[in-house]
């Protein structure tokens, strides 16, 4: 993700989530040293994106795909994007929050390796509860 990125990342951003992240929050992680965030990108349309950090534990912190590319194996490859910046990293383990009704999110974290850990209670700014779902990154995975 580049900062040129920034304007189609916010609209599909807005479009997706009900509390979406304002601009800034992108733009700091695009700075932010031990960061990593990508997009997936068809012929010069962003179709979705991923933004994570840390070392020993890695940190997803934003996942989405446009509703309309959905269920063709774009978040999956995403997810793997992150899950080998993870490696590099050295890290041990990596976690993410997910709502409490994201069933199909949830579906498809815990299909690659996510497995819920606990609540956090009013997580989110509608008062919506977060599941934490964590990975171990195994050592011989280990860049
Ligand atoms: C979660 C998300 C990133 C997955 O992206 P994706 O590109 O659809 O992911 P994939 O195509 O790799 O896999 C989708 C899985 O969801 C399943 N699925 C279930 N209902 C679905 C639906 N209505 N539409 C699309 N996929 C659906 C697919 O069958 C697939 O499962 P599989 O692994 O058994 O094949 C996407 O649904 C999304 O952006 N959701 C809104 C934002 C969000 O909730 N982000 C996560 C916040 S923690």
């Amino acid at each position: 993700m580049s900062e040129a990125d920034l304007d189609q990342v916010m609209d599909l951003e807005r479009a997706i989530f009900p509390y979406p992240w304002r601009r800034s929050f992108f733009l700091s992680d695009l700075n932010r040293p031990k960061g990593f965030s990508i997009v997936a990108d068809d012929g010069g349309f962003i179709i979705g994106y991923a933004v994570a950090w840390g070392t020993e534990e890695t940190h997803l912190a934003n996942l989405a795909v446009s509703e309309h590319e959905r269920g063709k194996g774009i978040g999956a490859k995403l997810l793997d994007e992150v899950v080998a910046f993870a490696q590099r990293s050295k890290a041990n383990s990596m976690y993410l929050e997910v709502r409490v009704s994201n069933t199909i999110a949830r579906r498809f974290y815990a299909k690659r390796g996510f497995v819920p850990t606990y609540l956090r209670k009013g997580y989110y700014e509608s008062g919506e509860d977060a599941v934490i779902m964590e990975k171990e990154i195994q050592e011989e995975d280990k860049g």
